[in-house]
């Protein structure tokens, strides 16, 4: 993958005026205890409880991966003014010089336009920063909010692709968005 941004240190800080997107930090992690949504990490991860002691190794692994230069790259969603974190994001590096979008948004911020918000500011540094080809989202077939926002910025299910996470995890339905079609939304928009 060759990336402008691959020898960056930390979190950049993205804004569209309205959600920001930057770094984790530590005084986040109550937030990131309160935001737990136990059902939906079910079905994504594993049972494992959210403690403050896992959401503070969370936020140092997270620091870590950026001072490293890794291409997982995750970032705090905010609301300017507000003190609580909304919610959380990752674009994970997938070969072929793709990445998967992740987003999770803490229940009081859902359906208001901050998840739409924060995916089209990470796409944009996906395209443009990561130089990415491609970027995908793993849809799970019963999650209404994940594929109506998936189609909201552009994605398109890749047809007959449907695949498990892991040995007896869910089965997820992916979509894509290309470099290519971002560009030309963009243009349109
Ligand atoms: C999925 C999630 C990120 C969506 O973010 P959000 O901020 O709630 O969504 P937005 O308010 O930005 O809405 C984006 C689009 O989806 C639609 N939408 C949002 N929630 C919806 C729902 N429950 N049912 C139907 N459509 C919905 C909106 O109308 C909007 O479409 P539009 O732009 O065409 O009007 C958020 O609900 C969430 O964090 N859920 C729990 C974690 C999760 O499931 N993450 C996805 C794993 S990849």
């Amino acid at each position: 993958m060759t990336s402008p941004s691959r020898h960056v240190t930390s979190a950049p800080t993205l804004t569209d005026g309205v959600v920001v997107l930057d770094g984790l930090r530590p005084d986040d992690a109550p937030c990131l205890v309160a935001c737990y949504d136990a059902a939906v990490a079910w079905a994504w991860f594993d049972a494992r409880p959210m403690t403050l002691e896992r959401a503070h190794r969370d936020v140092a692994n997270s620091a870590a991966k950026w001072r490293r230069g890794s291409l997982f790259r995750r970032f705090a969603i905010r609301r300017p003014g507000s003190p609580d974190l909304a919610g959380t994001l990752q674009l994970h590096p997938k070969p072929a010089e793709g990445s998967v979008l992740d987003i999770w948004l803490c229940p009081t911020s859902r359906g208001q336009g901050v998840g739409k918000r924060a995916a089209r500011l990470a796409l944009a540094y996906g395209f443009d920063e990561m130089a990415v080809a491609w970027v995908e989202v793993e849809v799970r077939p019963e999650n209404v909010a994940s594929r109506a926002l998936a189609i909201a910025v552009g994605f398109e299910p890749i047809e007959g692709q449907w695949r498990q996470l892991h040995h007896k995890g869910p089965f997820i339905e992916p979509y894509r968005l290309t470099v290519e079609r971002w560009r030309a939304l963009e243009a349109g928009a």
